[in-house]
Protein backbone atom coordinates (compact mmCIF):
# COMPACT_ATOMS: atom_id res chain seq x y z
CA UNK A 1 0.00 0.00 0.00
CA UNK A 2 0.96 3.29 -1.11
CA UNK A 3 0.27 5.49 2.72
CA UNK A 4 2.49 8.88 0.82
CA UNK A 5 -0.37 9.03 -1.62
CA UNK A 6 -2.53 12.18 -0.48
CA UNK A 7 -6.16 11.31 -1.48
CA UNK A 8 -8.53 14.00 -0.87
CA UNK A 9 -11.15 13.54 1.34
CA UNK A 10 -12.66 16.94 1.17
CA UNK A 11 -16.82 16.56 0.25
CA UNK A 12 -16.63 12.76 1.49
CA UNK A 13 -19.04 14.46 4.50
CA UNK A 14 -15.84 13.45 6.72
CA UNK A 15 -15.47 14.75 9.88
CA UNK A 16 -11.86 15.66 9.83
CA UNK A 17 -11.85 17.38 6.91
CA UNK A 18 -15.67 18.83 6.23
CA UNK A 19 -16.31 19.87 9.93
CA UNK A 20 -12.95 22.06 10.44
CA UNK A 21 -15.49 25.03 10.17
CA UNK A 22 -17.27 24.04 12.78
CA UNK A 23 -14.30 22.92 14.72
CA UNK A 24 -11.81 25.62 14.33
CA UNK A 25 -13.51 28.38 13.35
CA UNK A 26 -11.81 28.29 9.51
CA UNK A 27 -11.50 25.20 6.77
CA UNK A 28 -7.94 27.01 7.00
CA UNK A 29 -6.26 24.17 9.01
CA UNK A 30 -3.78 21.09 8.17
CA UNK A 31 -6.61 18.65 10.44
CA UNK A 32 -4.39 16.56 12.78
CA UNK A 33 -7.75 15.90 15.01
CA UNK A 34 -10.27 13.45 14.97
CA UNK A 35 -8.43 9.64 15.38
CA UNK A 36 -9.17 8.10 12.31
CA UNK A 37 -6.56 7.93 9.30
CA UNK A 38 -6.11 9.37 6.09
CA UNK A 39 -4.78 6.08 4.31
CA UNK A 40 -7.36 3.52 2.32
CA UNK A 41 -8.36 0.97 3.59
CA UNK A 42 -7.25 -2.58 3.16
CA UNK A 43 -7.75 -4.04 -0.31
CA UNK A 44 -9.63 -6.99 1.07
CA UNK A 45 -11.68 -4.84 3.17
CA UNK A 46 -12.69 -2.92 -0.06
CA UNK A 47 -12.85 -6.34 -2.01
CA UNK A 48 -15.77 -7.65 0.51
CA UNK A 49 -17.80 -4.14 1.11
CA UNK A 50 -17.71 -3.78 -2.93
CA UNK A 51 -18.61 -7.52 -3.64
CA UNK A 52 -21.28 -6.99 -1.09
CA UNK A 53 -22.85 -3.95 -2.08
CA UNK A 54 -22.53 -5.60 -5.65
CA UNK A 55 -25.87 -7.66 -4.24
CA UNK A 56 -28.80 -5.12 -4.81
CA UNK A 57 -30.60 -6.17 -1.86
CA UNK A 58 -29.50 -4.64 1.73
CA UNK A 59 -32.05 -5.93 4.06
CA UNK A 60 -31.55 -7.04 7.60
CA UNK A 61 -29.00 -9.54 8.07
CA UNK A 62 -27.74 -11.99 10.94
CA UNK A 63 -24.28 -12.43 12.62
CA UNK A 64 -22.99 -15.08 11.02
CA UNK A 65 -20.24 -17.73 11.94
CA UNK A 66 -17.46 -16.16 10.00
CA UNK A 67 -17.73 -12.90 12.06
CA UNK A 68 -17.19 -14.56 15.73
CA UNK A 69 -14.80 -16.59 14.19
CA UNK A 70 -12.96 -13.90 12.90
CA UNK A 71 -13.01 -12.05 16.21
CA UNK A 72 -11.94 -15.46 17.85
CA UNK A 73 -9.09 -15.97 15.24
CA UNK A 74 -7.93 -11.94 15.91
CA UNK A 75 -8.23 -12.53 19.97
CA UNK A 76 -5.83 -15.54 19.68
CA UNK A 77 -3.64 -14.57 16.90
CA UNK A 78 -2.71 -10.78 17.89
CA UNK A 79 -2.95 -10.84 21.89
CA UNK A 80 -2.52 -14.52 22.67
CA UNK A 81 -5.84 -14.49 23.89
CA UNK A 82 -8.17 -17.69 23.68
CA UNK A 83 -12.28 -16.22 23.40
CA UNK A 84 -15.55 -18.11 23.22
CA UNK A 85 -17.74 -17.37 20.93
CA UNK A 86 -20.47 -17.15 23.76
CA UNK A 87 -18.31 -14.24 25.04
CA UNK A 88 -18.65 -11.55 22.58
CA UNK A 89 -21.81 -9.43 22.83
CA UNK A 90 -22.00 -7.30 19.04
CA UNK A 91 -22.65 -3.68 19.86
CA UNK A 92 -22.25 -0.86 17.33
CA UNK A 93 -19.64 1.99 18.58
CA UNK A 94 -17.21 1.65 21.35
CA UNK A 95 -18.99 5.01 23.01
CA UNK A 96 -22.31 3.48 22.58
CA UNK A 97 -20.72 0.58 24.61
CA UNK A 98 -19.25 3.19 27.63
CA UNK A 99 -22.62 4.85 27.94
CA UNK A 100 -24.47 1.70 28.10
CA UNK A 101 -22.03 0.01 30.15
CA UNK A 102 -22.68 2.88 32.57
CA UNK A 103 -26.86 2.71 32.52
CA UNK A 104 -26.50 -1.03 33.17
CA UNK A 105 -24.24 -1.31 35.85
CA UNK A 106 -24.78 1.91 38.02
CA UNK A 107 -27.31 3.70 39.80
CA UNK A 108 -27.94 7.46 39.73
CA UNK A 109 -25.39 8.69 41.97
CA UNK A 110 -23.11 5.81 41.90
CA UNK A 111 -19.03 6.52 41.93
CA UNK A 112 -17.47 5.98 38.49
CA UNK A 113 -13.62 6.24 37.61
CA UNK A 114 -11.70 7.41 35.25
CA UNK A 115 -8.08 8.21 34.52
CA UNK A 116 -7.67 11.60 32.77
CA UNK A 117 -6.42 13.59 30.87
CA UNK A 118 -8.81 10.77 28.62
CA UNK A 119 -10.56 10.51 25.61
CA UNK A 120 -13.74 12.91 26.70
CA UNK A 121 -16.58 10.44 25.89
CA UNK A 122 -15.46 9.20 29.55
CA UNK A 123 -16.48 11.88 30.98
CA UNK A 124 -19.27 12.12 29.13
CA UNK A 125 -20.58 8.88 30.04
CA UNK A 126 -20.56 9.34 34.11
CA UNK A 127 -22.06 12.91 33.48
CA UNK A 128 -24.56 12.70 31.13
CA UNK A 129 -26.20 10.05 33.23
CA UNK A 130 -25.37 11.95 36.45
CA UNK A 131 -23.32 9.21 38.04
CA UNK A 132 -20.67 10.47 40.50
CA UNK A 133 -17.46 11.40 38.73
CA UNK A 134 -14.49 10.02 40.40
CA UNK A 135 -11.34 11.22 38.47
CA UNK A 136 -8.14 9.33 38.83
CA UNK A 137 -5.68 11.69 37.40
CA UNK A 138 -2.61 10.22 35.77
CA UNK A 139 0.81 11.46 36.95
CA UNK A 140 3.60 12.53 35.22
CA UNK A 141 6.71 10.63 36.99
CA UNK A 142 10.10 11.76 35.58
CA UNK A 143 8.19 12.44 31.78
CA UNK A 144 6.19 9.45 32.20
CA UNK A 145 2.42 8.97 32.70
CA UNK A 146 1.99 6.67 36.26
CA UNK A 147 -0.70 5.76 37.73
CA UNK A 148 -1.67 7.29 41.33
CA UNK A 149 -2.57 3.79 42.91
CA UNK A 150 -3.17 5.02 46.54
CA UNK A 151 -5.95 7.69 45.22
CA UNK A 152 -6.98 4.77 42.65
CA UNK A 153 -7.60 3.26 45.58
CA UNK A 154 -9.57 5.65 47.89
CA UNK A 155 -11.70 6.06 44.98
CA UNK A 156 -12.42 2.27 44.53
CA UNK A 157 -14.05 2.48 47.48
CA UNK A 158 -16.14 4.89 46.48
CA UNK A 159 -17.03 3.73 43.00
CA UNK A 160 -19.10 0.63 41.38
CA UNK A 161 -17.50 0.96 37.76
CA UNK A 162 -14.41 1.98 36.51
CA UNK A 163 -13.93 2.65 32.64
CA UNK A 164 -10.47 1.98 31.88
CA UNK A 165 -8.61 3.08 28.57
CA UNK A 166 -5.95 0.68 27.72
CA UNK A 167 -3.42 1.73 25.60
CA UNK A 168 -4.35 5.03 27.01
CA UNK A 169 -5.61 7.93 24.67
CA UNK A 170 -4.71 10.87 24.95
CA UNK A 171 -1.53 9.83 26.92
CA UNK A 172 -0.47 6.65 24.79
CA UNK A 173 0.51 4.50 27.76
CA UNK A 174 0.31 0.78 27.34
CA UNK A 175 -0.31 -0.77 30.90
CA UNK A 176 2.21 -3.07 31.74
CA UNK A 177 0.87 -6.84 33.41
CA UNK A 178 1.91 -5.47 36.76
CA UNK A 179 -0.13 -1.95 36.44
CA UNK A 180 -2.84 -4.52 35.31
CA UNK A 181 -2.20 -6.47 38.07
CA UNK A 182 -2.86 -3.99 40.74
CA UNK A 183 -5.80 -1.89 39.06
CA UNK A 184 -7.63 -5.76 38.96
CA UNK A 185 -7.11 -6.20 42.29
CA UNK A 186 -8.11 -3.32 43.71
CA UNK A 187 -11.32 -3.56 41.76
CA UNK A 188 -11.77 -6.94 42.76
CA UNK A 189 -11.54 -6.30 46.65
CA UNK A 190 -14.07 -3.21 46.54
CA UNK A 191 -16.09 -4.94 43.98
CA UNK A 192 -16.01 -2.69 41.21
CA UNK A 193 -16.60 -3.64 37.70
CA UNK A 194 -14.14 -3.16 34.93
CA UNK A 195 -14.78 -1.34 31.42
CA UNK A 196 -11.71 -2.00 29.80
CA UNK A 197 -11.80 0.06 25.67
CA UNK A 198 -9.18 -1.80 23.97
CA UNK A 199 -9.88 0.03 20.38
CA UNK A 200 -5.61 0.82 20.21
CA UNK A 201 -4.74 -2.41 21.39
CA UNK A 202 -3.43 -3.34 17.38
CA UNK A 203 -1.67 -0.15 17.35
CA UNK A 204 1.21 -0.40 19.74
CA UNK A 205 5.07 1.06 19.15
CA UNK A 206 6.71 0.35 22.21
CA UNK A 207 5.96 -3.17 24.82
CA UNK A 208 3.53 -5.31 24.30
CA UNK A 209 -0.32 -5.24 24.73
CA UNK A 210 -1.84 -7.16 27.48
CA UNK A 211 -5.38 -7.25 27.77
CA UNK A 212 -7.25 -6.95 30.62
CA UNK A 213 -9.35 -9.70 31.00
CA UNK A 214 -6.55 -12.11 30.54
CA UNK A 215 -5.66 -11.37 33.87
CA UNK A 216 -6.93 -14.49 36.63
CA UNK A 217 -7.87 -11.60 39.15
CA UNK A 218 -9.44 -9.25 36.13
CA UNK A 219 -11.40 -11.82 34.01
CA UNK A 220 -14.83 -12.42 36.43
CA UNK A 221 -15.35 -8.53 36.73
CA UNK A 222 -14.14 -7.11 33.15
CA UNK A 223 -16.42 -6.29 30.34
CA UNK A 224 -13.50 -5.97 27.25
CA UNK A 225 -14.67 -3.42 24.60
CA UNK A 226 -12.77 -3.60 20.95
CA UNK A 227 -13.48 -3.06 17.45
CA UNK A 228 -11.62 -3.17 13.61
CA UNK A 229 -12.43 0.36 13.47
CA UNK A 230 -8.96 2.28 14.31
CA UNK A 231 -6.82 -0.81 13.68
CA UNK A 232 -7.75 -0.97 9.73
CA UNK A 233 -9.27 2.50 9.57
CA UNK A 234 -13.19 1.75 9.25
CA UNK A 235 -14.47 3.90 11.88
CA UNK A 236 -16.96 5.14 9.66
CA UNK A 237 -18.45 1.74 9.03
CA UNK A 238 -19.39 1.48 12.69
CA UNK A 239 -18.12 -2.08 14.23
CA UNK A 240 -17.62 -3.23 17.67
CA UNK A 241 -17.98 -5.53 19.87
CA UNK A 242 -17.73 -6.53 23.37
CA UNK A 243 -16.10 -9.70 25.29
CA UNK A 244 -17.45 -10.58 28.58
CA UNK A 245 -16.47 -14.21 29.89
CA UNK A 246 -18.47 -13.71 32.90
CA UNK A 247 -21.86 -14.48 31.79
CA UNK A 248 -24.14 -12.88 34.14
CA UNK A 249 -22.70 -9.73 33.63
CA UNK A 250 -22.70 -10.54 30.08
CA UNK A 251 -26.48 -10.40 30.38
CA UNK A 252 -26.91 -7.76 32.51
CA UNK A 253 -24.53 -5.86 30.38
CA UNK A 254 -26.43 -6.90 26.89
CA UNK A 255 -30.11 -6.65 28.15
CA UNK A 256 -29.43 -3.04 27.71
CA UNK A 257 -28.98 -3.26 24.06
CA UNK A 258 -31.85 -5.32 23.18
CA UNK A 259 -34.25 -3.22 25.00
CA UNK A 260 -32.85 -0.41 22.62
CA UNK A 261 -32.91 -2.43 19.81
CA UNK A 262 -29.41 -1.93 19.40
CA UNK A 263 -28.39 -5.12 18.04
CA UNK A 264 -29.06 -5.11 14.66
CA UNK A 265 -26.06 -5.49 12.51
CA UNK A 266 -25.42 -3.87 8.49
CA UNK A 267 -24.14 -6.34 6.27
CA UNK A 268 -21.30 -4.09 5.41
CA UNK A 269 -19.86 -3.71 8.83
CA UNK A 270 -20.28 -7.29 8.70
CA UNK A 271 -18.10 -8.25 5.88
CA UNK A 272 -15.66 -5.42 6.81
CA UNK A 273 -14.88 -6.96 10.38
CA UNK A 274 -14.17 -10.51 8.80
CA UNK A 275 -12.12 -8.81 5.88
CA UNK A 276 -10.31 -6.93 8.49
CA UNK A 277 -9.68 -9.88 10.96
CA UNK A 278 -8.76 -12.71 8.39
CA UNK A 279 -7.35 -10.87 5.24
CA UNK A 280 -5.33 -7.53 6.23
CA UNK A 281 -2.53 -9.06 8.26
CA UNK A 282 0.14 -7.77 5.44
CA UNK A 283 -1.90 -4.19 5.08
CA UNK A 284 -1.26 -3.81 8.91
CA UNK A 285 2.30 -4.56 8.82
CA UNK A 286 2.80 -2.00 6.07
CA UNK A 287 0.56 0.48 7.94
CA UNK A 288 2.83 0.20 11.15
CA UNK A 289 5.96 0.27 9.79
CA UNK A 290 4.90 3.91 7.71
CA UNK A 291 3.32 4.97 10.96
CA UNK A 292 6.65 4.12 13.20
CA UNK A 293 8.07 5.92 10.24
CA UNK A 294 6.20 9.11 10.76
CA UNK A 295 6.74 9.14 14.62
CA UNK A 296 10.25 9.39 13.43
CA UNK A 297 10.06 12.18 11.46
CA UNK A 298 8.03 13.95 13.78
CA UNK A 299 10.26 13.24 16.94
CA UNK A 300 13.04 15.09 13.98
CA UNK A 301 11.45 17.73 13.50
CA UNK A 302 10.33 18.65 16.60
CA UNK A 303 13.63 18.04 18.23
CA UNK A 304 14.15 21.43 16.09
CA UNK A 305 11.08 23.43 17.38
CA UNK A 306 11.59 25.19 20.49
CA UNK A 307 9.17 24.94 23.30
CA UNK A 308 7.05 21.89 22.05
CA UNK A 309 8.23 18.72 23.32
CA UNK A 310 7.04 15.30 22.12
CA UNK A 311 5.71 12.51 25.09
CA UNK A 312 7.18 9.29 24.55
CA UNK A 313 4.73 7.63 22.56
CA UNK A 314 3.65 3.63 23.02
CA UNK A 315 0.80 2.98 21.21
CA UNK A 316 -2.18 4.59 19.13
CA UNK A 317 -1.50 7.65 15.95
CA UNK A 318 -1.71 10.12 18.56
CA UNK A 319 1.19 12.58 19.53
CA UNK A 320 0.36 14.10 22.82
CA UNK A 321 2.51 17.13 22.87
CA UNK A 322 3.77 19.11 26.00
CA UNK A 323 3.31 22.87 24.73
CA UNK A 324 3.90 24.51 28.47
CA UNK A 325 6.71 26.00 27.53
CA UNK A 326 5.70 28.43 25.12
CA UNK A 327 3.88 29.95 28.61
CA UNK A 328 0.24 30.54 26.90
CA UNK A 329 -3.48 30.13 28.23
CA UNK A 330 -5.31 27.57 26.87
CA UNK A 331 -7.43 29.90 25.12
CA UNK A 332 -4.11 31.35 23.63
CA UNK A 333 -2.67 28.13 22.97
CA UNK A 334 -5.52 26.86 20.64
CA UNK A 335 -5.92 30.30 19.09
CA UNK A 336 -2.17 30.00 18.10
CA UNK A 337 -2.52 26.64 16.63
CA UNK A 338 -5.37 27.86 14.22
CA UNK A 339 -4.62 31.20 14.02
CA UNK A 340 -0.87 31.08 13.80
CA UNK A 341 0.21 27.34 12.70
CA UNK A 342 -3.06 26.81 11.01
CA UNK A 343 -3.42 23.73 12.01
CA UNK A 344 -6.24 21.66 13.38
CA UNK A 345 -5.03 19.52 16.62
CA UNK A 346 -7.26 18.62 19.64
CA UNK A 347 -6.54 20.46 22.87
CA UNK A 348 -5.08 19.12 25.24
CA UNK A 349 -8.07 20.62 27.94
CA UNK A 350 -10.77 18.91 26.47
CA UNK A 351 -9.35 16.23 27.54
CA UNK A 352 -9.98 17.42 30.71
CA UNK A 353 -7.95 17.25 33.64
CA UNK A 354 -4.42 17.42 33.50
CA UNK A 355 -4.67 18.43 29.86
CA UNK A 356 -3.72 21.85 30.25
CA UNK A 357 -0.72 23.25 28.42
CA UNK A 358 -1.26 19.68 25.70
CA UNK A 359 -2.24 19.25 22.19
CA UNK A 360 -3.19 16.43 20.15
CA UNK A 361 -1.47 15.61 16.93
CA UNK A 362 -2.87 12.83 14.36
CA UNK A 363 -0.17 11.43 12.82
CA UNK A 364 -2.13 8.59 10.51
CA UNK A 365 -1.36 10.82 7.76
CA UNK A 366 0.93 11.50 4.50
CA UNK A 367 4.48 12.31 5.60
CA UNK A 368 4.11 15.24 2.51
CA UNK A 369 0.99 16.16 5.16
CA UNK A 370 3.60 16.43 8.20
CA UNK A 371 5.91 17.86 6.32
CA UNK A 372 4.07 20.65 6.02
CA UNK A 373 2.46 20.99 9.20
CA UNK A 374 6.35 20.73 10.93
CA UNK A 375 7.17 23.26 8.56
CA UNK A 376 4.51 25.60 9.14
CA UNK A 377 4.86 24.84 13.12
CA UNK A 378 8.39 26.02 13.14
CA UNK A 379 8.19 28.70 11.04
CA UNK A 380 5.30 30.30 13.62
CA UNK A 381 7.27 29.34 16.80
CA UNK A 382 10.47 30.75 15.20
CA UNK A 383 8.67 34.48 14.63
CA UNK A 384 7.04 34.47 17.67
CA UNK A 385 8.86 37.02 19.79
CA UNK A 386 8.04 36.44 23.24
C1 LIG B 1 -10.23 5.25 23.38
C2 LIG B 1 -11.28 5.38 22.33
N1 LIG B 1 -12.44 4.72 22.47
C3 LIG B 1 -13.42 4.80 21.55
C4 LIG B 1 -13.26 5.55 20.40
C5 LIG B 1 -14.37 5.63 19.40
O1 LIG B 1 -14.89 4.39 19.15
P1 LIG B 1 -16.29 4.24 18.39
O2 LIG B 1 -16.20 5.09 17.16
O3 LIG B 1 -16.42 2.79 18.12
O4 LIG B 1 -17.35 4.75 19.32
C6 LIG B 1 -12.07 6.27 20.22
C7 LIG B 1 -11.90 7.14 19.04
O5 LIG B 1 -11.04 7.99 18.99
C8 LIG B 1 -11.06 6.16 21.19
O6 LIG B 1 -9.89 6.80 21.06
Amino acid sequence: MNFDKIISREGTHTEKYDQRVQKFGTDDVIPLWVADMDFPSSPAIQEAIINRVKHPIYGYTRYYDEYFASILKWMQKAHNWKIQKEWIAPINAIVTGLNLAVEALTKKGDGVIIQPPIYPPFYEAVKRQKRTLLENELKLVDGRYEIDFEDFEKKAKLAKLFLFCSPHNPTSRLWSKKELEKLAQICKQNGVIIVSDEVHADLVFDGEFTPMATLQSAKNITITLNAPSKTFNIAGIVSAYAIVENSSLKRKFYEIFQRYSLTEPSPISLCATVASYTKSDKWLEELLIYLRGNLEYLHTRLSKIPKIKAMPLEATFLLWLDCKELGFTDKKLEQFFIKDAKLGLNTGVSFGKGGEGFMRLNFATSRLVLKDAMDKLESCIKNHKG
